[in-house]
């Protein structure tokens, strides 16, 4: 199948439609917490990050489909929108729900909405492989009960197929632009990881930053003791394989992230004094890492 080809098209716009299931925020099972879980989560400090990130998407992408003149590619934008805004429902309800704290947030609609989803779409790609991993690290650590789970495992699959189709859609419009746009189609994709990578590592740095956007080091932390490198790259490695394994073989799948994570795990091997045993969090295994 050639990349750009009317048949990409059809495929990637079509497992992204049939990926779609039908539900509601509010009719989810929603478990009742104890003390313990409800500090848990109130102490968790990303929730206006996430809102504001989920409330950002559904109207910068329905701006793009609203630019989109091929039908299916269209109806695929206004359900990846459609998606990302139940996503800001889901974190809206549970935050009335739980009493989490969230600050006020507004949302604007970018100038150039395609360049803002080309931006989101790389970023996107690289927040899932950290979320898989910390997810599956947050699920087998934590003692939260399981529905709660259950409810962010489907937002976690969605993401899944929001990042394929995103990838497929980028490659093909690449394809289609002519000839030095086919070219540079990875030098432009990589243009786009590096702004995305430089975003999330002053996220993750930013100690000065208003609360809740150190998210990343300080949610991770939250949850998981011993929390180390390899531990992290080994279950982002791990889930981030599992959750793209169900899509069609033809399809294009983010490879960067999980590329560069293999690299590091194989360098953690080759440190001295880095040597681990196969572990275990919850009930999650960590392989073993260290020279064989
Ligand atoms: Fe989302
Ligand atoms: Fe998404």
């Amino acid at each position: 199948m050639n990349i750009g080809s009317e048949t990409h098209k059809q495929l990637f716009c079509g497992e992204f439609l049939d990926h779609h299931r039908s539900y509601e925020p509010a009719q989810l099972a929603w478990p009742a917490l104890d003390d313990q879980a409800l500090a848990l989560l109130r102490g968790l400090p990303f929730w206006t990050h996430a809102l504001q990130a989920e409330e950002d998407a559904g109207p910068m992408i329905t701006a793009c489909a609203a630019l989109e003149p091929d039908v299916l590619i269209r109806r695929a934008l206004e359900l990846q929108a459609f998606e990302e805004t139940r996503h800001a429902r889901i974190i809206e309800h549970m935050i009335e729900r739980y009493g989490l704290h969230a600050d006020d947030i507004s949302v604007e609609v970018p100038a150039d909405a395609w360049e803002a989803f080309i931006d989101f779409g790389f970023e996107e790609c690289l927040d899932s492989f950290g979320a898989f991993g910390l997810f599956a690290l947050a699920r087998a650590s934590l003692s939260v009960p399981a529905p709660l789970f259950d409810i962010f495992d489907r937002v976690m699959q969605e993401e899944a197929t929001h990042i394929v189709f995103f990838l497929n859609w980028f490659a093909y419009r690449q394809a289609n632009r002519g000839p030095a746009s086919r070219l540079f189609r990875h030098a432009k994709a990589l243009r786009h990881y590096t702004r995305a990578l430089r975003k999330l590592m002053a996220l993750a740095r930013a100690n000065d930053a208003p609360a809740g956007k150190d998210f990343i080091v300080s949610g991770a932390s939250a949850f998981v003791d011993n929390l180390n490198a390899r531990v992290v790259l080994a279950a982002c490695v791990a889930e981030n394989a599992r959750r793209l394994a169900g899509f069609d073989r033809r399809l294009l799948v983010p490879c960067l992230a999980p590329r560069l994570a293999r690299l590091a795990l194989g360098l953690l091997r080759w440190m001295p004094g880095r040597r681990a045993p196969a572990a275990t969090v919850g009930n999650l295994a960590i392989p073993p890492a260290g020279r064989p």
